[in-house]
């Protein structure tokens, strides 16, 4: 992997299009989440203008986060049930709402649209969103396939414009602890890992359980891009689905046939021997409820021939991380404070590093290549086949 060169401030906001320039987008940008050389704690020129689409239940989550983020002015938010737009800008004093993303775009002028709709509308709202100059902060998954992932980024970098992608579990303290006593040889030669992720699925909105929809792209995409951000790139995948609820009823939509997958078992295989196990579904009793709260397990757990990892909580809200080696068998858990990480931050890590003019550690690739997986596990699944993968990202993370 070529080592990328570092970038000025003005080069990256260039780049991202804040300084409304257009240089060109021809040089590497930074491989980790850190400041300019020599740069102080800088403030913002200015805050990253922000546009909320979809305004239902992750937008409970990420509104307050970001209305509190000084590098953040929400400008506008919209949805297609127009009372959620106008709720979700009076009870934030946001100055705008539209019901239609045309009359979003049209509208009031921002930098970064933050999609939260449905999981099959993001590949098509997000293009529409480059097409008019925006920067782009997507939920899960950015697309519906990979070779519609492949075409945004390419569109955004042909636009000199930047899309990334949820989740934001690599920003986690906890997946920075793993990272390094990896990358530190605490663990010796790194073997196996699994992870799982699953609860009853979600009540309120169909599209989780219709085509586009399933539980690795709402639940596994995290313990893919956790495992993958630890143990490096997925080079194949070996996989089975199921549905095992075949009808759902939700708040929206009367009793309906269940289309995507709702029980998921993927393997992968990292390269150097290295093997990874991640389960997922809509159809897992979880004594800890949803948010995981007292969970005392790990849902991680990374082997090696000189010391084991086990991530306590889910990878999203994890907390803390046991570690035993050989040196201290008994072993111990470490990071038990989450610092200020929080799994609903991603777009207001994008703000800031926009506005700081900082590369973050969240990477659009690395979104892609989780994508890539999710499809090759469904392909798999279907076919029996192993299926090789064909995308990447800069890696080690940490
Ligand atoms: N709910 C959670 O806890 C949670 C957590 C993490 C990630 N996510 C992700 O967030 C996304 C949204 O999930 P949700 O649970 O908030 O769903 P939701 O159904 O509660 O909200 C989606 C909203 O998007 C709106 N919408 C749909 N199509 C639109 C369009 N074309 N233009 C404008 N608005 C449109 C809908 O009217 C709805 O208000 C999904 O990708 C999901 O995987 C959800």
């Amino acid at each position: 992997m070529k080592s990328p060169k570092p970038i000025s401030r003005s080069e990256f906001l260039n780049q991202v299009g804040v300084l409304g320039t257009a240089a060109a987008l021809t040089r590497p940008v930074l491989a980790k989440s850190q400041p300019m050389a020599e740069s102080p704690p800088v403030l913002p020129d200015r805050k990253i203008r922000l546009a909320v689409i979809g305004c239902g239940s992750v937008s409970n989550m990420y509104l307050p986060h970001l209305s509190k983020s000084p590098y953040v002015e929400l400008v506008s938010t919209c949805d297609i049930i127009p009372e959620r737009a106008q709720k979700a800008a009076t009870t934030y004093n946001i100055p705008n709402h539209y019901p239609h993303i045309d009359q979003l775009l049209a509208g009031a002028p921002f930098d970064l649209l933050v999609n939260l709709t449905n999981m099959q509308e993001h590949a098509r709202l997000n293009k529409q969103a480059l097409l008019a100059g925006k920067h782009i902060w997507s939920e899960k998954p950015m697309a519906n396939n990979y070779r519609e992932g492949r075409e945004l980024l390419d569109l955004a970098q042909k636009n000199k414009l930047r899309i990334w992608g949820a989740p934001a579990v690599v920003m986690s303290p906890q997946f920075a602890f793993m990272a390094r006593a990896i990358k530190d040889g605490k663990l010796g030669n790194v073997s196996a890992a699994h992870a799982h992720y699953g609860h009853l699925g979600p009540t309120w909105s169909a599209f989780f359980y219709e085509k586009g929809g399933g539980s690795l792209p709402d639940l596994g995409v995290y313990n893919l891009a956790t495992l993958t951000g630890l143990l490096g790139p997925a080079r194949s995948i070996v996989a089975m689905t199921s549905i095992v609820t075949p009808t759902r009823k939700t708040d929206n939509k009367e009793t309906f046939p269940v289309e995507a997958e709702d029980n998921a078992m993927v393997l992968m295989d990292h390269g150097n021997g290295i093997l990874s196990h991640v389960q997922c579904g809509f159809n897992y009793f979880d004594p800890y409820g949803h948010e995981g709260t007292g969970q005392e397990k790990p849902t991680i757990t990374v082997w090696g021939t000189q010391g084991n990892l086990a991530l306590i909580g889910y990878d999203w809200a994890p907390f803390g991380v046991d570690l035993a080696t050989a040196a201290d068998e008994k072993g111990q858990r470490y990071v038990t404070d989450p610092s200020d990480y929080r799994w609903e931050m991603g777009a207001s890590v994008i703000a800031e590093h926009m506005a700081l003019g900082k590369e973050p550690l969240i990477q659009a690739e690395h979104a892609l290549h989780v994508l890539e997986i999710i499809e090759a596990a469904r392909t798999s699944g279907q076919t029996g086949r192993r299926v090789k993968l064909q995308s990447s990202f800069r890696w080690p993370l940490v």
